[in-house]
Order: C-alpha cells, then sequence, then structure tokens
C-alpha cells in the first residue's frame, strides 16, 4: 500500500546525512531488499532525456534573460512614453515629439523627435527600466543610441541614477553627430550596487534631434557577447546541462489571436527591425496584470538557436500550428489559409540548416552563424486539442515529412491528461506521428500517483515528450516562490523515477515555467526566481539538476521482490548505468516522514572492491522554500564511503531524494 506524504505537513527538522555502510548501521525499520540486474537494460536514454522548456512568460525574455536595461527602447510600446520620463522638454509645445514614419511603419515605426534650446536648463529622457535596473558596482555598462541630426553639436551626456538621484555612473558621446541614422555608444563604469537604478540621457545645445534604440546592457554578458543575455541566468541553464531547449513558448506561440502570435521572421535580423508585439501574458490574469510586458524579440530565434548551442542543448523550436489558443479567441486559419504556417516551418528548417546560399541560410550567415544549427525536432502547435489541430497538423506533417524526413516533428497532446489527450494519442498513433507533447500542472499527490504513468504506454506509438510539468502546492504563504517548496520537489523526483524508468517511451521532459521575475511575474511555481541582481534556483531546479546530472545511458531495472519501486512503504527509484565509467546511478526518493534502510544487490555485476560509494541527498522541511535575496536552503550533502566488499546498504532520510553512485567492477 502506497504510504501517502501528507503526514508529514507538520514541520520536520532537516536530518543531515545519515548514510552508513552495514557494518556500522543500526537498522531502523525493515530492510528493503533493491536488486539491480545489471545484464537486463530496459531502455536507452535519450540524450534529450532531461531538458529546458524556455517560455517568455514572467519577464523571462525582456527583463530577464535579455540582458538590455532599457524599458521600451524603441518607443513603440502602445504608450510610446510607457517607462519614459521627459526632463525639461515641454510635450506641450512640442518639443519633444513622438513621430511615426510611414515609410518605416512595417519594421520601425516611431522615433522621438526633439527640439532642443539653450534656454532649457536640463532636457531628455530617463528610463525606468524593468522594474528598476539592476547596477552592480565596478562594473561596465555599454550605452547605445541611434541619433540623426541637422546639428552636428549636440552633446550627449548619459548618466546611470541611484534610489536618491545620486549620478552612480557617467559619461559623454564624443561624436559628431550625422543627419543619418547612426549608433553612437559609450562606456559608463557604476560606483556602487544599486537594484532599481534607472538612466538619463541629457543633450546640450540646440536644434531638432532624432532619437532611437536607447539602450543599456552590461558589458559581462553570457560570453561577454554585446547585447547578449543576462550571465547569472544562463549560468543556472547551463548548471542544468540540458539535452534540450524548447523555445519560445508557451501559450505566445499561439496568441490570443492568430494576429498576436509569434511569428520567428520578424524575430530574426537587425535588432531594431524586429517588430514588437505585446506579450499575451500582458492581460492574461487580471491579478497579475503587467501593462508594460512587450516582446522586443532583442532574442529572437537566433538567439535562442545560439543558446541552445551554447548549452550543448538540441534546439526546439515551437511553432504556430494555424490556431490561436483555445482558451482565448479559438481563432483557427482556414485550411485554405494554411500555407504560410507551414512555409513558416519550411523556411525555419532552412534559416536553421540551410546552406548560405538559400534564402534563409543566408540570413542566418549574416547574423553570423555560417554553420548550420543542425536542427533535428520542430514542434508543431503548443497545447492545441481537437480535430481542428489534427484536421491541420496533417498538413504539416504530410509536408514536413515529404520534404524534412530528417526531422522530428512534436505534436500536442492538449493542456492536460483528460479526454482531449487522449483523443489525440488515439489519433497522432493512427497517424504515426513522432513526439507527443504531454503537459500537467498537478497536484503533489498527482505526481505520486503517476509515477507509474508510462509503465503501460504502447511502446510501439509515438514518443513522449513530458513538455511542461510542475507539481502544484497551495499555501497560505504569499512570498511568490512558497509554491515552490520541498514537497513540490520532492513529488516531482518521486514522478521523475517514472519518467527515467520508462526511458523507452520517454526521450524528452522538462520542468514549466523556467523562469520569474520576483515583481514582474504571472505565474507560479517556476523553476528560477531572480530579481534584477540575483537569481535563485529553486529546489525544484536542484531535483531537475540531480536527474540531469546523473542521466547515464541506460535504464536498469531496480525492484524489491520483482517489483519496481513506485511508491511501496513511499518509496520510489529508478537506475541508469553510465557504460563508459561503468558506474550505476541510482535515484531513491522517500517521501515518507520516516528514514528507510536500503540494501542494493547488484545482480549481474560486481562492485569494484577499491571504490568509494557516492551518496548525495537533498531533503528538507516540506513547506521550506528558497526566496531570492536570502540564503539557499538547501544543499546537496554528498558522502563518500568506502565499498569494502559490503553490499551497499544505507539510510535514506525522511523526505529525501538520494542519488547512489556505485563504480562496477
Ligand atoms: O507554462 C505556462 C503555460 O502553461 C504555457 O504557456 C502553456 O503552454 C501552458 O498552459
Amino acid at each position: 500500500m502506497k504510504t501517502l506524504i501528507f503526514d508529514t505537513m507538520r514541520i520536520h527538522k532537516i536530518i543531515l546525512c545519515t548514510f552508513l555502510i552495514a557494518a556500522t548501521v543500526q537498522v531502523a525499520s525493515a530492510q528493503h531488499q533493491l536488486v539491480i540486474d545489471t545484464q537486463k537494460p530496459i531502455a536507452d536514454i535519450a540524450p534529450t532525456m532531461w531538458g529546458v522548456f524556455f517560455e517568455d512568460i514572467n519577464f523571462a525574455a525582456d527583463g530577464g534573460i535579455y540582458a538590455e536595461l532599457v524599458k521600451n527602447r524603441s518607443f513603440e510600446f502602445h504608450n510610446p512614453l510607457m517607462g519614459w520620463k521627459v526632463k525639461g522638454l515641454s510635450v506641450d509645445k512640442g518639443e519633444l515629439l513622438i513621430i511615426n514614419q510611414k515609410e518605416n511603419e512595417e519594421i520601425n515605426p516611431r522615433f522621438v523627435r526633439a527640439t532642443l534650446s539653450t534656454e532649457n536648463e536640463i532636457q531628455g529622457l530617463e528610463n525606468e527600466g524593468f522594474r528598476g535596473m539592476g547596477i552592480k558596482q565596478n562594473e561596465n555598462y555599454k550605452f547605445y543610441i541611434m541619433l540623426r541630426s541637422l546639428e552636428p553639436n549636440v552633446k550627449v551626456k548619459v548618466e546611470i541614477i541611484g534610489n536618491e538621484d545620486q549620478i552612480v555612473g557617467s559619461n559623454i558621446i564624443n561624436a559628431t553627430l550625422s543627419q543619418q541614422w547612426n549608433e553612437y555608444t559609450t562606456t559608463i563604469k557604476a560606483n556602487r550596487t544599486i537594484e532599481k537604478a534607472k538612466l538619463r540621457v541629457l543633450f546640450e545645445g540646440q536644434g531638432i534631434i532624432d532619437i532611437d534604440m536607447v539602450s543599456l546592457f552590461p558589458e559581462k554578458t553570457w560570453k561577454n557577447r554585446p547585447k547578449g543575455l543576462r550571465a547569472d541566468l544562463v549560468e543556472l541553464l547551463n548548471g542544468l546541462n540540458p539535452g534540450f531547449v524548447r523555445f519560445p513558448g508557451g501559450c505566445i506561440v499561439e496568441g490570443y489571436t492568430l494576429d498576436e502570435r509569434y511569428q520567428w521572421k520578424k524575430t530574426v535580423g537587425p535588432i531594431e527591425n524586429r517588430v514588437l508585439i505585446k506579450s499575451r501574458w500582458m492581460d492574461e490574469f487580471r491579478h497579475r496584470a503587467a501593462p508594460d510586458y512587450f516582446q522586443s524579440y532583442g532574442v529572437g530565434f537566433y538567439e535562442y538557436f545560439l543558446l541552445s548551442e551554447d548549452l550543448g542543448a538540441e534546439p526546439l523550436p515551437i511553432l504556430n500550428c494555424g490556431m490561436a489558443c483555445q482558451y482565448n479567441s479559438k481563432e483557427v486559419a482556414s485550411m485554405d489559409d494554411l500555407q504560410p504556417y507551414i512555409d513558416d516551418a519550411l523556411d525555419l528548417i532552412e534559416f536553421a540548416n540551410g546552406s548560405t546560399q538559400t534564402k534563409w541560410g543566408k540570413l542566418r550567415a549574416e547574423m553570423g552563424h555560417p554553420n548550420a544549427f543542425n536542427l533535428k525536432y520542430i514542434g508543431i502547435g503548443n497545447e492545441q486539442w481537437g480535430p481542428q489541430y489534427i484536421e491541420r497538423y496533417k498538413e504539416f506533417h504530410r509536408v514536413l515529412k515529404e520534404k524534412h524526413p530528417e526531422i522530428e516533428i512534436i505534436s500536442a497532446a492538449g493542456p492536460t491528461t483528460d479526454e482531449r489527450n487522449t483523443y489525440l494519442w488515439n489519433e497522432l498513433k493512427k497517424l504515426d506521428a513522432d513526439i507527443v507533447d504531454e503537459h500537467y500542472y498537478k497536484p503533489p499527490q498527482w505526481f505520486l500517483e503517476n509515477a507509474t504513468r508510462y509503465d503501460s504506454f504502447d511502446r510501439n506509438g509515438p514518443k513522449v515528450f513530458a513538455g511542461e510539468y510542475a507539481s502544484h502546492v497551495n499555501t497560505d504563504n504569499k512570498a511568490p516562490e512558497a509554491r515552490n517548496n520541498w514537497l513540490a520537489a520532492l513529488t516531482e523526483a518521486a514522478f521523475m523515477t517514472g519518467l527515467e524508468r520508462n526511458a523507452d517511451v520517454v526521450i524528452m521532459t522538462a520542468y514549466a515555467p523556467l523562469f520569474a521575475h520576483k515583481e514582474a511575474w504571472q505565474w507560479n511555481p517556476d523553476m528560477i526566481w531572480f530579481n534584477n541582481l540575483e537569481a535563485m534556483p529553486t529546489p525544484n531546479y536542484m531535483v531537475q539538476q540531480a536527474f540531469s546530472l546523473n542521466k547515464g545511458d541506460k535504464a536498469l531495472p531496480i525492484t524489491e521482490n520483482g517489483i519496481a519501486l513506485t511508491g511501496q512503504d513511499s518509496l520510489y527509484a529508478s537506475s541508469t548505468i553510465d557504460s563508459k565509467n561503468n558506474q550505476l546511478l541510482i535515484k531513491l526518493v522517500n517521501v515518507s516522514s520516516n528514514s528507510k534502510s536500503i540494501k542494493i544487490n547488484t545482480k549481474g555485476s560486481k562492485v569494484d572492491p577499491n571504490s568509494q560509494i557516492v551518496i548525495e541527498t537533498l531533503s528538507g522541511q516540506l513547506d521550506t522554500f528558497n526566496q531570492v535575496g536570502s540564503k539557499n536552503n538547501f544543499s546537496k550533502q554528498q558522502q563518500k564511503v568506502e565499498y569494502n566488499k559490503g553490499v551497499p546498504q544505507l539510510e535514506i532520510e525522511k523526505h529525501s531524494l538520494t542519488i547512489v553512485k556505485i563504480q562496477l567492477k
């Protein structure tokens, strides 16, 4: 009988590592005799098994991973001056105008025209950033601005301003301005750390000056790329060693209406030409409305491909399939109008993999990447359901399989595990679909009960992509990170043993959503929380990391009395082997409030008598969570014990995920 975790909702003290070798251990309860059959692998673990899903929600892109500090840098928000304060110039007198340039309407419709006068004491603009700008002491910040002026002698002064209006750093642009649009740049060194700084751009002189693309980036970005990504956030992704990166969402792929769908072609090429669009998360949830949530596409498809490459992960783009969000407008493209959507998929494959002689391959090369990105997977639709999806999916499938049989297609399976999901599985099996993307945001108990979900799945059908999941706990704690507590993470760990045991059908998995800005989130729980200065991994992150860094390449059966551990006596287990190093990688999850005594028999192989057994434990009180700006409450406890020729035995803590690494001879 399965023991439920909820007897443990009381507050518990963390019991520190109590793993001991048999000779020294006092066994507390009936001992579990586990057998790992090393000669009977049950599955190959796909290199893509543990990945990440980058979704532009919670300010994950603009204000998040994209290191740009200026909000509304090109005045394209619905309110062109949102995020800006005009300094000294009279809007009423027309000293500051938002010009809508007709000839450029499609790409960069707006810019600011300022009429400067020597009579103004101060004249310029101030930007508030994304809930402020995170500025770090002694670091350099690169300022960029596009200007055009008939007056060559206008001086531009740039200041980073602190909470009390103090100057944190400043510099001037020393250039003669030209009558054509030109980018000007300068570097500012910050003299202190400020979480909510502002940027002031001041002009001295007189005459008309046109202003656009006002930008401030830290010099230190991921891989120090100019105008690049926020290094600390990408470091955390890197720490997961993800097998793939799914991008760019989520519901943003679908859009509230088709007009508001994500169109990758609008996100590539020079950044000043990328047409901004409102984020659907701006007003999806009234209680978390964010009127300043737009997609500047500073991080676009090229940047997502590059990020995937940097992380050594397979890129996994998801495209709109001719359907807007079915929770919202329910709009679909008529079947007669589907071709442009299919062309987007074909052109994307050309952009990623095509030769530099092709239209889209050439653009990739111009953007700095002549080599192909080696795209292998493409997702068609996000959380679509119903016959209207199947009808459209069929067309994509037919064309893509004919023109690009080398690409595997990910298809949707609805938003959750209900009758829509069952219907789609049946239909997609008939269509011989490659990989089906399942989503489940469910209570902790569901994750415990569904550790067996894939045990009975059809081994001859499409493969499974567990594309979005998270254990959703309810808590009275008001901190946004509180739903990312250890109870959530532990139940996910239990479920993940089921994913690993079924690695012959489950080939890709991802927690969701990935990132959340502490002051600008719409959805929780999320895997990584951040503010303008720091990021904090959640226990859920640490669980993902534990599985991903101990992936192995073959799943081995781990059983008790010939039966897999799927909750008996509150225990869950899975096991893999890293064949190259001949190392067993065992995951044990104890969801009960008692420690458990375990003996591990390695059938078919001997343990290396000179080796050490490595035991890593993650545990905590069930309601403990991490908060940005505070200390990390979770740490992996590692213990190494000599094997000494005994059968490995250990005491595993209550409420814990334990990774045991055993070296075979
Ligand atoms: O991850 C948050 C949202 O959940 C995603 O955008 C969508 O795919 C799902 O409904």
